[in-house]
């Protein structure tokens, strides 16, 4: 029986009549839809949310002021400060807690971060939004990329994060991630990560979207969980090293009387109270802003992703960089509305599925880079009209599933797809032999602050790791390169910090000379703040939080 509903038969029917006659063609690599480099530009101009002129505006104040980005980013980064500094002046003489080294965030990054830092002898506090672990790390599915078998090298991984980032990356960055790509397999492998291996014991490695050679390691489509789950398990293994507060969001960082990092303003979620936390360096590791819902689009991201590491950044005077673009993944859920927005992994294409119009016609290479992917998708529904439309009139395009089993043997979907294939049987449908509707969703930040090599921002003893930094992916994350991000620069940035904070003699008078010059430059560019920020929940009962893919 049939998980859709009777309106989706019809096209439902159309997938499967040209499966075979697709399946033979997939199976002699007959792809006539590859694009020129002109035609990659052309479709981005015209169809990628994030290409078109409407929904952005000037940033008004700090280091990127005059940059347009979308207006939802300008609310938070121009939003009113939690703190009066003026008021709250006299609470940071005798700070509630000290140590040598604050993390906030506590995802992959931040407890990478606090891993290494800890192994340099340093004292850490971990300080994060929701539970340990609540976090993007969670809910990446398809795999972690290392150039680690024969055929590839760091060398080919390079040129492929380079391209898919438009070539807009920092070099720097992109050599640290490629070349520290093995060793962090490995590191991960000995604390206990339970990567997906052949027959014979060698890693399973496949491909991804914009990636020349396999060097996908992943967990069945579980890889960000998994990994998760071991460094959250080894954090907490040290509580003597590392002390771990939960609900306890950062909303704003402290500078000393001489301009290096102080240490941060914590909000007990718990108690409602400010908590000043004092520390000789500071790792911002809080992830991405998939909750902003930039124009209007439904997400991927876990609850806490409302790009509060860019406010707190920023507003201490560090550069953003590569904000221009969003990545919004091209396969979403868009049915059942339960699920809407909810990420597809791109391993279910480098498995073999195609994306597929209402006519059971294929309509794009099923691995192109995401951002490209994911604007010939909305082409096919918003100006082709080829697009699906559920009962409560979501617009979706079929991802063809049921062709994985068809070319890897049965079994296949429920093995390697094992997160999926359960989800969807919770709603009736069994996604090895009906195919699942997708649409474009906010998946990942791209851009964030300005960093080196190893992790150091402009401010002396600020570090920031992860989804919040910018410049590694350029214009474009490739699959399989957040995952290896946040392990590489988590654990650098760890390293450093913990340098740094050995070499400090003591924090000197904690200040908040920055915030009031913030507040300042707000007043005199006339900015009228539309929002207390960092924002750390998003908020669900305001109306206009519409869905892109939903029809009005
Ligand atoms: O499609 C995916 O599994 C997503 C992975 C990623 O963003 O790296």
């Amino acid at each position: 029986m049939s998980g859709y509903p009777e309106s989706l038969q019809e096209s439902l029917a159309k997938v499967e009549e040209t499966r075979p006659q697709r399946l033979e063609e997939a199976r002699k690599q007959r792809y006539f839809l590859k694009l020129s480099p002109d035609e990659y530009d052309a479709i981005l101009q015209k169809y990628h949310p994030d290409y078109q002129p409407e929904g952005r505006k000037p940033l008004q104040v700090g280091p990127n002021k005059g940059e347009f980005l979308q207006t939802e980013l300008v609310a938070i980064l121009q939003g009113a400060p939690w703190i009066d500094p003026g008021k709250f002046c006299g609470r940071l003489k005798t700070p509630d807690m000290s140590t040598d080294i604050l993390v906030i965030g506590g995802g992959g990054a931040g407890s990478a971060a606090a891993l290494l830092a800890s192994e340099q002898g340093c004292e850490v506090i971990l300080a994060t939004k929701l539970r340990h672990g609540d976090a993007n790390t969670v809910m990446a599915e398809g795999g972690i990329q290392a150039a680690d078998l024969p055929y590839d090298s760091p060398y080919y991984h390079f040129l492929d994060t380079i391209g898919g980032g438009h070539f807009t990356n920092d070099k720097n960055l992109v050599r640290a991630l490629v070349m520290d790509a093995p060793i962090v397999i490995k590191w991960l492998e000995d604390l206990g990560v339970m990567f997906d291996k052949e027959p014979d014991g060698t890693m399973k490695e496949l491909k991804g979207g914009g990636l020349c050679r396999r060097r996908m390691h992943s967990s069945a489509d579980m890889t960000g969980s998994e990994i998760m789950r071991v460094l959250r398990d080894e954090v907490r293994n040290h509580p003597d090293k590392i002390k771990v507060l939960e609900f306890c969001p950062a909303v704003e960082l402290l500078l000393d009387e001489e301009g290096q990092i102080g240490g941060a303003i914590l909000y007990n979620m718990d108690n409602q109270e400010f908590l000043v936390v004092q520390a000789k360096a500071v790792i911002l590791a809080t992830g991405g802003y998939g909750r902003l819902h930039l124009h209007g689009f439904a997400t991927t991201n876990h609850y806490g992703a409302t790009g509060d590491g860019l406010v707190l950044g920023y507003r201490v005077g560090v550069r953003l960089q590569n904000l221009k673009y969003a990545q919004f993944h091209p396969t979403g859920a868009a049915f059942p509305e339960q699920c809407a927005g909810m990420l597809i992994t791109e391993k279910v294409r480098t498995l073999g599925a195609e994306p597929i119009n209402r006519d059971g016609e294929r309509f794009c290479h099923p691995l192109e880079p995401r951002d490209v992917e994911a604007a010939l998708i909305i082409r096919e529904c918003l100006e082709r009209e080829k697009g699906v439309i559920t009962p409560t009139g979501r617009l979706g395009i079929w991802l063809d599933s049921p062709m994985i089993d068809m070319i890897w043997g049965e079994g296949t979907v429920a093995k390697a797809l094992a997160g999926k294939y359960l989800q969807f049987k919770r709603y009736g449908i069994d996604i090895a032999k009906e195919p699942m509707l997708v649409f474009p969703t906010l998946h990942y930040q791209n851009g964030g602050l300005a960093i080196n090599e190893w992790g150091e921002t402009t401010v002396p003893g600020l570090f920031a790791a992860g989804e919040v930094t910018g410049g590694v992916h350029g214009d474009n994350r490739l699959m399989g390169n957040s995952l290896l991000d946040v392990n590489v620069f988590g654990r650098r940035a760890g390293i450093k910090a913990a340098e740094f904070a050995k070499q400090r003699e003591k924090v000197k008078a904690l200040s908040l000379r920055h915030l009031e010059k913030y507040l300042k430059n707000l007043e005199e560019s006339g900015v009228k703040p539309e929002q207390k920020t960092p924002i750390i929940l998003p908020d669900y009962r305001n109306p206009e939080v519409k869905v892109k893919g939903a029809l009005d």
